[in-house]
């Protein structure tokens, strides 16, 4: 059974990616410092698929516990990174803790890898390092310009991986995640923000009564309705991605990137719209001016994905909405 290493392990992508591996059979060793997740997340994650996983308190800062790991774990075959700061309005705020946590973290990641000889790795990335693409949708050789720190930091870590597989061979799946949403079919895990930063949680927290109503950012875009215009894909097809690249690594070596999300682009209306089917009533909005670093429009060709991965999203919109429901109206409180 291969042992992955998953940093980031109790968050949101993590907990599904989690569930997909260990039905394919693998080992996972989890590795968080719950910034942003809690442990219920992986005790839910053990319950649904019948496996114990191992997890480990860990900061990626720290870089002393983060080696102690691998020579407690032997034999680890890859590591996912999901480990990351990701709040986009927040990095604008405070640059410094991004680059520190997000940089310096995954630094003493790829260095214990290398200590350790682990040369494989599936890194999220993210659709923001396209910035503000002057044509939809992007391909992965569409020119890298992200534009915030956030942005700069997903943009880096990538750079440095890319480098590192040339200099020391290493194997690696670079994955630009679109917009992901969603949760797994039980209810029982998903997203659970402190504050809602993007569209679909806040959505549901105004479905559940939470929050009084969504503020569409702009109805003046160069869009067909002219909301905002993203490519979301369904967290549970994210999580098989990973799953995918993994399978690649352990046979095709060098530098991979990927755009995982549909190709299809829905508007803010038509998410609202479909949100108000899956949970039976309207939901309140009312349209605010544009958020600050927005743009109109962002969707991705996945074609490179499913010829080189086999991967291809299958969960369209109605299981979105429907499953972040699902998820929202039972967990009214998240995992607390
Ligand atoms: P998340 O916040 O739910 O998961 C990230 C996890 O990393 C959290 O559990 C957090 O506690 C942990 N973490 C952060 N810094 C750490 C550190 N220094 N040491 C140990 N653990 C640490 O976020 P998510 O939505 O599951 O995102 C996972 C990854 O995917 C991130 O790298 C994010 O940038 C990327 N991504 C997310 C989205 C999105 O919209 N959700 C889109 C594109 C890319
Ligand atoms: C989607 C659409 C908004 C909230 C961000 C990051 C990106 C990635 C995914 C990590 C836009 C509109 C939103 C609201 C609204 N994360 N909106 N009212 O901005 O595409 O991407 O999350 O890597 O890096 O930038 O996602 O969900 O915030 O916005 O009208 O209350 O919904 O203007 O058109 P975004 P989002």
């Amino acid at each position: 059974m291969k042992k992955i290493l998953i940093t980031g392990g109790a968050g949101y992508i993590a907990s599904h990616t989690n569930i997909e591996l260990l039905k394919a059979d693998f080992e996972v060793v989890l590795v968080d410092n719950f910034s942003n997740s809690c442990a219920e997340s992986m005790k839910r994650v053990e319950e649904l698929s019948s496996r114990k996983v191992k997890f480990y308190e860990v900061d990626l800062m720290d870089s002393e516990a983060l080696d102690k790991v691998f020579i407690e774990e032997k034999n680890i075959d890859s590591v996912i990174h999901f480990a990351a700061l990701k709040a986009v309005g927040d990095s604008v705020k405070n640059p410094l803790a991004y680059y520190s946590n997000n940089i310096t973290g995954s630094l003493n990641l790829y260095q214990a890898m290398k200590n350790h000889g682990v040369k494989k790795i599936v890194f999220s990335s993210s659709a923001t390092v396209y910035g503000d693409p002057e044509t939809n949708p992007v391909t992965e050789s569409t020119p890298v310009q992200a534009t915030n720190p956030y942005g700069h930091t997903k943009a880096m870590m990538e750079q440095i991986l890319i480098d590192t597989a040339h200099a020391d061979d290493w194997d690696i799946a670079i994955l630009r995640y679109f917009n992901p949403v969603g949760a797994h079919e039980s209810g029982r895990i998903g997203e659970d923000p402190s504050y809602p930063n993007n569209l679909l949680p806040f959505v549901s927290q105004v479905a559940a009564g939470v929050r009084e109503k969504v503020v569409v950012f702009g109805d003046d875009w160069d869009t067909p309705d002219g909301t905002g215009v993203r490519d979301y894909i369904h967290v549970v097809d994210l999580a098989k991605a990973h799953a995918k690249s993994i399978e690649k690594l352990a046979v095709s070596k060098g530098v991979h990137i990927y755009n995982i999300g549909t190709g299809r682009g829905y508007s803010v209306l038509e998410m609202i719209k479909a949100f108000e089917d899956a949970c039976g009533h309207t939901i309140a909005y009312e349209v605010g001016p544009r958020r600050n670093g927005d743009i109109a429009e962002v969707t991705g060709n996945p074609m490179k994905a499913e010829a080189e991965l086999g991967w291809k999203a299958e969960l369209g919109l109605k299981p979105m909405v429907e499953s972040a429901w699902k998820w929202q109206s039972s967990n009214p409180k998240g995992y607390k």
